[in-house]
């Protein structure tokens, strides 16, 4: 069995040198001041073994103060990838925006048509196909190394956002596999994955327990 633990970054070079450490094409260039605004607001959240960080992800804004935002930079590191790590940031990253930026900001995501992996996570948690996102999340466009060059696409991903009963949902499953401040994940080949989340304060904090288990019970909201 392998020990590990999740919480939300506390340094921003923490999460930027894990990233450096491996670009992905996947994983699409952003400023280095997102990272910075996600980890101030505790809503980058790492998976890690010892000191060692292993996957991260974090929530990101399109522009000032709209009322959605964007689940993004999911990176799992091969020796923990199939551990379902992709769909816990899911969960996580939904309850922190309920939470802390409450259940009206919608949460979104763009996802390369040919990563099927995300595509079917995104999928199982209740995602669906954002058709008409607004111009704020195309606003990088422009400038993205692998913006499309020709044909009828705006943006190299395609879109897809978390109605509010699927939100729930989410939120539901998130305390459910919480509830003891331990997370057990197992991987076909790899065994089982013990992550202690007593330091990730969406899913040890009794209070902001209390107000997800509200949402996801679908008495406030
Ligand atoms: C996509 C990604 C985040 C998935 O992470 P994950 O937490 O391992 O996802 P899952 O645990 O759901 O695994 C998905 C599948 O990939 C398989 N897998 C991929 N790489 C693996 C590896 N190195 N070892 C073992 N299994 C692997 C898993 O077995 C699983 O298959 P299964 O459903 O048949 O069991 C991860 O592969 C990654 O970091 N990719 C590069 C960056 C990226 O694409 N980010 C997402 C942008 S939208």
């Amino acid at each position: 069995m392998q020990l590990g633990w999740l919480r939300a970054a506390s340094q921003p070079e923490e999460v930027l040198s894990f990233y450096r450490s491996a670009p992905d094409p996947f994983l699409l260039p952003r400023p280095e001041r997102d990272f910075r605004l996600a980890v101030e607001r505790g809503q980058h959240f790492i998976v890690g073994r010892g000191p060692r960080i292993e996957a991260a992800a974090g929530v990101f804004d399109y522009g000032h103060d709209l009322p959605f935002v964007e689940l993004s930079e999911t990176r799992v590191s091969d020796p923990l990838r199939g551990f379902g790590l992709q769909r816990l940031f899911l969960l996580v990253r939904v309850a922190s925006v309920v939470a802390f930026q409450g259940p009206g900001v919608l949460c979104t995501c763009a996802v390369d048509p040919g990563n099927t992996r995300s595509l079917a996570n995104v999928e199982s948690v209740g995602f669906r196909p954002w058709n008409a996102p607004p111009p704020e999340a195309l606003a990088s466009c422009p400038e993205c190394p692998r913006r499309p060059v020709s044909g009828h696409r705006r943006c190299c991903c395609d879109f897809y956002a978390l109605p509010v009963e699927q939100a729930r949902g989410a939120v539901g499953a998130f305390l459910a596999q919480t509830a003891g401040g331990v997370l057990t994940l197992s991987a076909r080949l790899k065994g089982t994955l013990k992550l202690d989340c007593s330091s990730c304060l969406v899913a040890t904090d009794s209070e902001v327990r209390s107000a997800l288990g509200e949402f996801a019970s679908g008495s406030s909201w």
